[in-house]
C-alpha cells in the first residue's frame, strides 16, 4: 500500500481507519479492567467519572493527537520536530520510550489470555471453586517457562502484523477482527443479562453510590481514559499520520471514542451481572477475568463455550491493542532513521519481548525483587501509565491549544463542516482544560 511519491503507507479507507484506530483504543483496558475497576469503586459512580472524562479531556486530547498526525504525516518524534522543532520533540521521545515500557507488560497480559483461551478448551478451568481457580492462575503466571512461552507468542503475532504494513497488515487484521469482537461481546452480554440472578449485577452497576467519589478514584478513572483511548503516547498522532487530507477528522475521532466508550460499557455489561449471579464478588481486582470468572463460566449452563469466546475476545482486543504500540516505535524507526519496516518490527519486537521477561517473572521468581514497593511489572505499568501519559496528554494539548492553533482548527475540520463554537469548545479544551484537569489529578495523585 504505497502511495505515488511518498514511500509513507495510508489507510485504504475511512472506515478502515476507524476500525483500526477503534482496535487500538478496544483492548485489555476495556475488557479486563474496566469491570475489575468498576467493580472496586463501588459501579455507577464510578461510570459517571469516566464518562464526564472521556467526553471532555479524553475527546479534547484525542482529536488533539489526530490533527498533529494528519498534519505533520509523522511518527511522533517527526511530527514535533516538523511542526516546531526545539524542546517539543522530548514529548515525541517521551511517546517511543512509553511504548517499550508498556507493550512488554501488555503482552505477557496478552500471553495470558491465549493461554486461558487454550486451558478453557482442554477443561483445565472447568473447576467451580474460586479458591482453586486462584491456585491455578498464582502457579500459571508464576510460572518461569509458561506465560513466557505465550508472551513470545504473542509478540510475535504482534509482529507479524506490523510487518505487513499499514493497509496490507493493519488495516486488514483490524477490518476482520473487531467486527468479531463486536459479535462476541454481543453474544456474552445477551449470556449474562439472561441468567437468573443477573438483576443485582445491572442494579450494582447501574445504581451510582457518590459516597464513593474521591480524589483516589477520580484518578483511577483519569488514567482509565487515557489508557482506554490510547492517548498520550502519540499512538493516534502515528495513526493519524496516515490519513490522507480529504478525510474528516472529528467525526471520525469522535467515532473511535464512542465506539471504546461503548465496548467498555458493554464488557462490564458482560462481566458484572454474571459475577453477581453466582454470589461472586466483583471487587475481586486483576484476578476478576482470570479467577472470578472461570468459577462463573464452570456453573453457567454452556459455560465452557461461553468461556472460550471470552478468552478469545481478550485475545482479539488485546492483539489489535498492541499494533498500535509497536507501531509507534517503528513509524520512528522507519521515518526518522530510515529504516526497513521489517527490520524494525522485529528489533523492535525483540527488545520489548526481553524487556517482558522480567516482567512476567513478578509474578514468580522476581516477586521480591522489588523498588518503592512496585516489582518490575508495577512498576512498567506505573510509570507509563500513571505518569508518562498523562504528562504526555497535557503536552499534546497545550502544543494544540497554544503552538499550533489556528492551523490545527482547520486540519480538524474543513472551514464551515463543523459549527465554530465547536471548534472554540474543543480549543478551550485544549487550551486550558485538559491541562488543568489532567495537571490537578496528576500532582494529587504523586
Ligand atoms: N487502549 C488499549 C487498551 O485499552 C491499550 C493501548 C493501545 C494503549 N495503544 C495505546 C495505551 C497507547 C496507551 C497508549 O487496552
Amino acid at each position: 500500500m504505497q502511495s505515488t511519491g511518498d514511500t509513507r503507507g495510508h489507510w485504504g479507507s475511512r472506515l478502515g481507519f476507524i476500525l483500526a484506530a477503534a482496535g487500538s483504543a478496544v483492548g485489555l483496558g476495556n475488557i479486563w479492567k474496566f469491570p475489575y475497576i468498576t467493580g472496586q469503586h463501588g459501579g455507577a459512580a464510578f461510570i459517571l467519572i469516566y464518562l464526564a472524562l472521556v467526553f471532555t479531556v479524553g475527546i479534547g486530547v484525542m482529536l488533539a493527537e489526530l490533527a498533529i498526525g494528519r498534519m505533520s504525516q509523522r511518527n511522533p518524534v517527526g511530527a514535533f520536530a516538523r511542526l516546531k522543532g526545539g524542546w517539543w520533540v522530548a514529548v515525541g521521545y517521551f511517546g517511543v520510550a512509553a511504548a517499550f515500557l508498556i507493550l512488554p507488560f501488555y503482552s505477557v497480559v496478552g500471553g495470558w489470555t491465549i493461554a486461558y483461551t487454550v486451558k478453557t478448551l482442554t477443561g483445565a478451568l472447568s473447576v467451580t471453586d474460586p479458591t482453586a481457580l486462584a491456585a491455578t492462575f498464582t502457579a500459571f503466571a508464576g510460572d518461569a517457562l509458561e506465560p513466557i512461552a505465550w508472551h513470545g507468542i504473542f509478540m510475535a503475532l504482534t509482529v507479524t502484523v506490523v510487518l505487513g504494513g499499514i493497509g496490507a497488515g493493519i488495516e486488514r487484521t483490524c477490518r476482520i477482527l473487531f467486527p468479531a469482537l463486536l459479535l462476541i461481546l454481543l453474544a456474552l452480554v445477551v449470556r449474562a443479562l439472561t441468567l437468573p440472578g443477573a438483576e443485582k449485577g445491572l442494579a450494582f452497576y447501574l445504581t451510582p453510590d457518590f459516597s464513593q467519589i474521591g480524589t483516589e478514584m477520580v484518578g483511577a478513572a483519569l488514567s482509565q481514559v487515557f489508557f482506554s483511548l490510547g492517548l498520550g503516547m502519540g499512538a493516534m498522532i502515528t495513526y493519524g499520520s496516515y490519513l490522507g487530507t480529504r478525510d474528516n477528522l472529528a467525526s471520525a475521532g469522535c467515532w473511535v471514542t464512542l465506539l471504546d466508550t461503548a465496548v467498555a460499557l458493554l464488557a462490564g455489561l458482560a462481566v458484572l451481572p454474571a459475577v453477581f449471579a453466582f454470589g461472586m464478588n466483583p471487587g475481586e481486582g486483576p484476578g476478576l477475568s482470570f479467577i472470578t470468572l472461570p468459577a462463573v463460566f464452570a456453573r453457567m449452563p454452556g459455560g465452557m463455550v461461553f468461556g472460550m469466546m471470552f478468552f478469545l475476545l481478550l485475545v482479539i482486543a488485546a492483539l489489535t491493542s498492541a499494533l498500535s504500540l509497536l507501531e509507534v516505535v517503528v513509524a520512528y524507526l522507519v521515518d526518522e532513521w530510515g529504516i526497513k519496516r521489517r527490520t524494525a518490527a522485529i528489533g523492535s519486537g525483540a527488545i520489548m519481548f526481553a524487556i517482558g521477561v522480567p516482567a512476567s517473572l513478578s509474578f514468580g521468581p522476581l516477586a521480591n525483587a522489588t523498588l518503592f514497593g512496585k516489582t518490575v511489572f508495577g512498576l512498567l505499568d506505573y510509570i507509563s501509565v500513571n505518569l508518562l501519559l498523562p504528562t504526555g496528554g497535557i503536552l499534546i494539548a497545550l502544543f494544540v491549544g497554544w503552538v499550533v492553533w489556528p492551523r490545527a482548527a482547520t486540519e480538524l475540520t474543513p472551514p464551515g463542516r463543523l459549527q465554530p463554537r465547536w471548534v472554540t469548545a474543543w480549543r478551550w479544551l485544549c487550551a486550558v482544560v485538559a491541562p488543568v484537569v489532567i495537571g490537578w489529578i496528576l500532582v494529587k495523585g504523586l
